[in-house]
């Protein structure tokens, strides 16, 4: 596929072009365009006015995430499935090998979606990103919350970038816009470390059951129109890879601050549930490596290392109470 050309179709955002701008060999342009159009982008062809640009295609295009991704390691393999049971799924049965490793899945449809504490991540087909990302982590960023953290920065970057929205992180997974869930991260391990990502892209108020709806939220609804999923995933490849590869080479610190920067609970009256005490405060500090520093009612200082953080969320909820069980925010 012509991807420098599906590249100048989209960026004249619904102009026609002429045929004759876009190549001298007319036979061979009007045949690329073919090649868009079976694949499933929407072009208009006019006999005069050329050709505009009207829409992505309803399936992931692996040869537009793919070009000149230039990332180090996340996506420099990209595998595209139509239906599977889990994209993490997917991710763990290739961890038997590390020449995996940055290993994207990416599917329009999962039968058996993974949310966290055993609930299910539901999402219509072609509606959301499913994303897994396979790496082997050095010991110094292998946690589980480290790597939960890289998810949900990441797909939170993306997420303010596409809609120009706030977007920030509830503990210790969920990506939320204005107090609504539009993404969650799920990591899961076997030989390697699995990142599931699930972004609610373009799904309508009306795709979320009822118990979702008003905790919920997409880009779609956010944008008012759909967005071009084959984009989005290549921008989130992108942000992955980015802290990922810093990470490996400055160390596990360089993701605390935007972390930090991203977290909805800091500066907030919270509820932190250790293994010996639930304790209601305000949020002074929350550092990814150390933990949190709460300012308790009689005016304490207290630090509960990242050790005995169980669970942190508002104060007036109860204990991470993420969504409805039995189901996820997508
Ligand atoms: C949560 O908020 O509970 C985490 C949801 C994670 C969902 C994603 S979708 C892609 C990947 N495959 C899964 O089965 N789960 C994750």
């Amino acid at each position: 596929m012509n991807i420098p050309l599906l590249r100048r179709l989209r960026e004249a955002r619904g102009v026609f072009i002429p045929l004759a701008e876009l190549g001298t060999d007319l036979g061979r342009v009007r045949g690329e365009l073919d090649e868009l159009e079976a694949f499933g982008f929407v072009l208009e062809r006019h006999p005069y006015r050329g050709v505009a640009y009207q829409g992505p295609a309803g399936q992931f295009c692996p040869d537009q995430i793919e070009f000149e991704l230039d990332t180090q390691r996340v996506g420099r393999r990209v595998a595209v499935w139509s239906r599977v049971t889990s994209t993490n799924d997917l991710a763990a049965r290739a961890s038997g090998s590390s020449a995996n490793d940055g290993l994207v899945i990416l599917a329009e449809e999962q039968s058996a979606g993974r949310g966290r504490r055993g609930r299910s991540w539901m999402a219509p087909a072609g509606s959301s990103l499913l994303m897994s990302v396979l790496l082997f982590p050095p010991a110094t960023l292998a946690s589980a919350g480290w790597l939960t953290a890289l998810g949900a920065v990441g797909t939170a970057e993306v997420v303010a970038a596409s809609t120009g929205r706030d977007a920030r992180i509830k503990w210790p997974n969920d990506v939320r816009v204005d107090g609504r869930k539009i993404a969650g991260v799920l990591v899961e391990r076997g030989p390697g470390a699995i990142i599931g990502i699930g972004l609610n892209a373009n799904l309508a108020r009306d795709d979320f059951p009822g118990a979702l709806r008003e905790s919920a939220t997409s880009l779609r609804i956010l944008l008012g129109e759909p967005v071009d999923r084959s984009e989005l995933a290549r921008a989130l490849i992108r942000r992955l890879d980015h802290w990922y590869e810093l990470g490996r080479s400055q160390g596990p610190e360089t993701l605390a601050t935007p972390w930090r920067n991203r977290s909805e609970h800091l500066g907030q009256t919270v509820r932190v549930t250790t293994p010996s005490a639930e304790l209601v405060g305000h949020l002074d500090d929350l550092d990814l490596l150390q933990g949190l520093t709460l300012t308790l009612p009689e005016g304490l200082r207290h630090h509960v290392p990242l050790r005995d953080l169980l669970a942190l969320g508002p104060a007036d909820a109860g204990p991470d109470d993420a969504g409805t069980p039995g189901r996820s925010g997508g």
